[in-house]
This record gives structure tokens, sequence and C-alpha cells, in this order.
């Protein structure tokens, strides 16, 4: 039997909005709460989605029974503890990318998890879309052969949001844990997840956020504050996996780069594919090498069909019919993958596990 699942959404600012549209469109959700440190914030949106209970405090949202399911949509520094809090309250989380900030505080959310009846889904939305289901298939199938080589990018020429993004103690860091998490999580989820051996990384400070720049219009935070930027500016890294597989990732918030980049590219022993910036599959056919381009509705990222198929899946796993796609386990994995970029940044040198 299909319940329908009282939502309630924490965390009202910039991305709750394809939360909140995805939840309206399912016909299995109701969204039910709606909270925010910030009041005007939470009522605008819950006067838009007709949401009856708005909340500044989100103990008192967690403490409302009648909800079965939460979305975390806050800055990164509250991820871990409303996650504990949730899951202790008897709620189903969805949470939003990254998991948390460090690996400790991963661990007590996986704790939280194991200890409750419920799930956490980590906010991987990328996993969820068309074209990495298509791919995972694929992989999965053995089209592409054991792959051993994965290379992604996501590049900003000027992409500093600040506000809450470039302030480390409620982010946890800058473009690698913000955007870097996406690429690296599609690189390693479609090779498999292999278990990593060593991390060499490097971060940069050179160039700050750049709120200097004029003429030129970017993403900025609901609350951007250009006057404190504590983050690194760029950070690459080599992963090198048990398996012998590797992985090389470069992320930014600014650099001195002539267009923005989004890249997703894995190379496999039969075949490879280029996930983005248009999905198409690349192999060797009679002594030719062929590039296929599926006939699909997005080649690339599409970011509201993405989030609603995200956000489906979770109302399922919510009724028990599915097992998350993204459960806790594979979001401590991420912080680990993160903070030993950081730490082997940090100390100058290659990290082993
Ligand atoms: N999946 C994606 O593609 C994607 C895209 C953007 C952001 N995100 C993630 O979503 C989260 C929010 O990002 P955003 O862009 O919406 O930021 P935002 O600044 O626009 O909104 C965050 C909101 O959370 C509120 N908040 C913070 N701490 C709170 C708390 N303890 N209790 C209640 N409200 C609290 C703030 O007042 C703010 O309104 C971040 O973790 C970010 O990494 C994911």
């Amino acid at each position: 039997m299909t319940n329908t699942i009282r939502i309630g959404v924490i965390g009202a600012g910039s991305i709750s909005e394809m939360h909140l549209k995805s939840y309206d469109k399912n016909p299995n959700a109701k969204l039910y709460a709606i909270c925010d440190l910030n009041e005007q914030r939470a009522q605008a949106k819950a006067d838009k989605y007709a949401i009856p209970h708005v909340y500044t405090d989100y103990l008192e949202l967690l403490a409302n029974p009648e909800i079965d399911a939460i979305s975390i949509c806050t800055w990164n520094n509250s991820h871990a503890a409303i996650s504990i809090a949730a899951l202790n309250a008897g709620k189903h989380v969805l949470c939003e990318k990254p998991l948390c900030r460090t690996v400790e505080e991963a661990l007590q959310v996986e704790q939280a998890v194991r200890q409750s009846e419920k799930t956490l889904q980590v906010g991987f939305v990328r996993r969820y879309s068309a074209n990495t289901r298509i791919v995972k298939e694929m992989a999965d199938q053995g089209d592409l052969g054991e792959i051993y080589y994965a290379k992604a990018s996501c590049i900003r020429k000027l992409g500093n949001p600040g506000g809450w993004f470039s302030d480390h103690e409620r982010s946890g860091g800058g473009p690698l844990i913000d955007v870097g998490v996406h690429v690296i999580d599609l690189c390693w989820y479609l090779m498999g997840r292999p278990k990593v051996k060593s991390i060499s990384g490097n971060t940069y400070k050179k160039l700050g956020n750049r709120a200097n720049v004029q003429n030129l219009a970017y993403y900025k935070s609901s609350d951007y504050d250009a006057d404190k930027n504590t983050v690194e500016d760029m950070a690459n890294a080599l992963i090198r996996f048990e398996n012998g597989a590797s992985l090389y990732v470069d992320v930014s918030f600014t650099l001195h780069a002539k267009e923005d980049e989004l890249t997703v590219k894995l190379y496999g022993e039969k075949g490879g594919v280029e996930l983005e910036p248009s999905l198409t599959f690349i192999t060797e056919k009679y002594n030719t090498i062929m590039n296929a381009t599926p006939q699909i509705n997005n080649l690339s990222f599409d970011f509201a069909a993405g989030f609603q198929d995200e956000i489906n899946y979770f109302i399922e796993v919510c009724n028990g019919t599915k097992q998350t796609l993204s459960p806790v386990e594979d979001g401590v994995e991420m912080m680990k993958m993160l903070c030993g970029i950081y730490e082997s940044a940090e100390a100058g040198e290659e990290i082993r596990f």
C-alpha cells in the first residue's frame, strides 16, 4: 500500500525550491512543515506552497509527530546535527550534499542511521538523473569493461557564492566540498565504488573571492556577503583505488580560465563515456572507433528533472518500496575522500588509507 508521506523541509534558501517543487508534484508527498532561521523566508515558502506549519527551530519541527520525513537544505555545519536529531525522532532523512563537514561527523550520522529504523538518503542528486542511470546500467552490464581511469572538472572562472559558502566554519570548505563532491561522487559511483588506497591533493588560495570583478554575473548565496572568505579558490587531486583505478579531479570557485567547464569522463577496457558536458559513449567496432549519442531528452544533467527523480525515489524509500541509491555509507566514504584531499594538501604529500 502506498502511504502519503508528510514532509518537513528544513532550510528555505535557494536549493529548498527544488525540493519543495518536486514534493509538490509528487502525488504521494504532502508538504507539511517548513523551517528556517529566517522566519520571513520560511513564511514566504509556506505561502507559496500552502504549507500549514512554519518553524524557526528545527527541533520543534522534529517534535511534530505528524511528520514522516524531512529534507535538510541548510548550511553544511548543521547537516550532521539535524540528521541525527531527525533519525532519533523517527523521521526518514534526505540530506543535501555534502553529508556534513568532517569524517567524525559522518561517522556519527552513520551510527544514528544504524540505531534507527529509518533511511538517510544523501543528496547525490546526479545519481538519480536519467543520463547517470543509463551509464550505470551500461557499466553494470559490463559494456565499458573494467573502468580504470576517470577524470572530472568543475571549473568556475568566477563564482565564489560568498556568505556561508565561503565561511569555512559553516561550509567545511570551498569548491571541493561544494561542487567537487558531485563530480567525484559520479565517477566513484560509476566506477563501482572502489576502495580508496591513496590521495594526493592540492588546494590553492591565490585569487580570493574577486568580489571586485564587474560586468560579469555569477551565482550568489541567499545571504550574500563578500567580507569573509576562508575557503580555497581551487583544488585538484589524484585518487588511487585498491583495484588499481585512478581518478583525477580539479575544481574551482575562481581561476584565470577562459571559460567555465564541467566534464565527467570515464575510461574502461571496452569503452569510454563522457557523462558531461554531453552524454557520449566511445567504443570500437570492427576496427573502427565509434562515438554513440543516445536519443534521450537531456544529454546533460537536467536540474529540475534530476531533483524530481531524486525526490520521487526518496518517497518510494519512505514507503519501503525501494532502497536508496545513495545510502549514508556512501556519504561517509565521500567525506573520507574530500577530507583526505584537504589533509593531503595541508601536509603537502600523498596520504595513504
Ligand atoms: N544538490 C545540489 O545541486 C545543491 C545545490 C545548491 C546547494 N546545495 C546544498 O544545499 C544546502 C543549502 O544551500 P543553499 O544554496 O540553499 O543555501 P542558502 O544560503 O540559499 O539557504 C540555506 C538556508 O538555510 C537556513 N539555515 C541555515 N542553518 C539553519 C538551521 N540550523 N535551521 C534552520 N535553517 C537554517 C538559512 O537561513 C538559509 O535560508 C547546502 O548544503 C548546499 O551544499 C545542493
